[in-house]
This record gives C-alpha cells, sequence and structure tokens, in this order.
C-alpha cells in the first residue's frame, strides 16, 4: 500500500476525544457529537485491518464518565446499545475479536448481555483484537487486581510485574504501543497507567468524529519517525 511505513504499531489505543466540542462548533447537542463519534469508528477500525495493526483499544467510557449529567449519561448508553446492534455483524465479518476491558458490575444488565454475546460470537476471530474499554478506569483495574491477588492468596514474593499484567483487564494482551489521544487534549485521564509506561503519544487536534483512515495513517507514520529506547541507550 502507498505511503505505509515499513513499522507499524502493533498495538494502537484511542481516546476518543472531541465529540462534545465537535457537537457545539456546529450548534448541535452534545449527544449528536456522540453519534457522530460512532459513525467514524467503523472507518477506523477497517484502517486497522487495512495496515495490519493486530490491537486495537478504544476508551468509550471511563469510570469518571459517570459523573456527566444524567441525560448525557443515559444517552451515551443509548447510543452504546445502538452501536452494538448495528455493528457487530460487521465487525464478526471483518474478523474482529471483541474484548471488554472493565467491570461488569456497574453496566446495565442489557448492555452486559450484549457484550457477552459479542464477545462469544467473535471469540475465534484474529484478523484484529479490537478491546473496548468501558466502565473502564485505569485507577480502579489495579485496585481490582490488587484485590483478586488477595482473594486469591498471592503472597508478597510472588507479585512481580509479569504477575500484576496477569491480574489486569487487559491479561495476555501486549502494551499499547502507540496512543492516540484526540482533539488537543495532552493527558492521560485514567487511560492504560500501567500498560502504557513505554508507549508513544500522539495528539492530534482533530475532533474524534473527524478522524478517519489518513489521521490514523498520519499517527503511524509519526510513530514510526520515533526512536523507542525504553531506558537504553542510543543506538547510533
Ligand atoms: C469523548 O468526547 C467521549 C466520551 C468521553 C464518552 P467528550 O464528550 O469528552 O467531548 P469533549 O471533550 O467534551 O469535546
Ligand atoms: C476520556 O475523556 C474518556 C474517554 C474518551 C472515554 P474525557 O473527556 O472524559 O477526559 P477529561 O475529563 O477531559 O480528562
Ligand atoms: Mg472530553
Amino acid at each position: 500500500m502507498q505511503d505505509l511505513p515499513e513499522i507499524v504499531p502493533t498495538h494502537i489505543a484511542v481516546i476518543m476525544d472531541g465529540n462534545g466540542r465537535w457537537a457545539r462548533s456546529r450548534g448541535l447537542p452534545r449527544l449528536a457529537g456522540h453519534r457522530a463519534g460512532t459513525e467514524n469508528l467503523r472507518r477506523v477500525i477497517e484502517a486497522c485491518v487495512e495496515f495490519g495493526v493486530k490491537y486495537l483499544t478504544i476508551y468509550a467510557f471511563s469510570t469518571e464518565n459517570w459523573d456527566r449529567p444524567e441525560d448525557e449519561v443515559s444517552g451515551l448508553m443509548r447510543i452504546f446499545e445502538a452501536v452494538f446492534d448495528r455493528e457487530l455483524a460487521e465487525l464478526h465479518r471483518q474478523g474482529a475479536q471483541l474484548r471488554h476491558l472493565g467491570r461488569m458490575e456497574g453496566i446495565s444488565p442489557s448492555m452486559q448481555q450484549k457484550i457477552r454475546e459479542g464477545i462469544e460470537i467473535t471469540k475465534d476471530n484474529d484478523q484484529l483484537i479490537l478491546n473496548v474499554a468501558f466502565n473502564y478506569g485505569g485507577r480502579d483495574e489495579i485496585v481490582y487486581a490488587i484485590q483478586t491477588m488477595l482473594s486469591d492468596g498471592v503472597s508478597p514474593d510472588e507479585v512481580t510485574p509479569e504477575l500484576v499484567d496477569d491480574y489486569l483487564f487487559t491479561a495476555g494482551i501486549p502494551d499499547p504501543d502507540l496512543v492516540i489521544r484526540t482533539s488537543g487534549e495532552k493527558r492521560i485521564s485514567n487511560f492504560l497507567i500501567w500498560q502504557s509506561a513505554y508507549a508513544e503519544w500522539v495528539f492530534p487536534e482533530t475532533l474524534w468524529p473527524d478522524f478517519g483512515r489518513e489521521e490514523l495513517l498520519n499517527a503511524i507514520r509519526e510513530f514510526s519517525q520515533r526512536e523507542r529506547r525504553f531506558g537504553l541507550v542510543n543506538r547510533n
């Protein structure tokens, strides 16, 4: 393919930000921005398959987002359920395997049901692993890991970085190589705080609903120019 860098990240994680501002700039309600922010998702998933990205993680709803106004939260939940109904068959056709990052508790029973079905239907696919961070917070993930380790009777000397990895929602998934946060904000907002320790970050100004194949390609290009050192010394 034309202009695809030689080095493509294995795992891309995305903080899909800017839906509200996208709507406001058009004089629309915030929920219209959230709806628009689901329509470009299909393009981004398709582009990941095209570029040979193996893992895509998307930040859809954080543990803190529950504290937004009630009508925005309930509207978002309706939008997510509709996206599931509309997109699952297409995701399956593309060979994507769906995974959930976050706690199930707190999510409505009907949404939980859809998530479980989506995971079950797509479990043998391996074209793209699509992790959806929903009701996800990095701190909550670490708290949950510690709680589970303690209830499993893990002893202090058994605790290693590898064991912690195994207790996170991302168990078995390699760390993200590239994290993209759209809309120009430059902060982590409780996303993959353990896993992104050595990720490369890019911060496109584009608001999430306007982010598509070309913007993704630009982010991959920027990534391919970075020299990752992991605390070691320069190769040259
Ligand atoms: C991101 O867009 C989507 C979610 C957090 C669910 P925002 O809703 O945060 O959009 P802005 O940041 O207000 O523009
Ligand atoms: C992070 O965006 C959460 C998601 C994209 C789901 P926010 O818009 O909630 O983050 P802050 O509040 O700007 O840090
Ligand atoms: Mg935001």
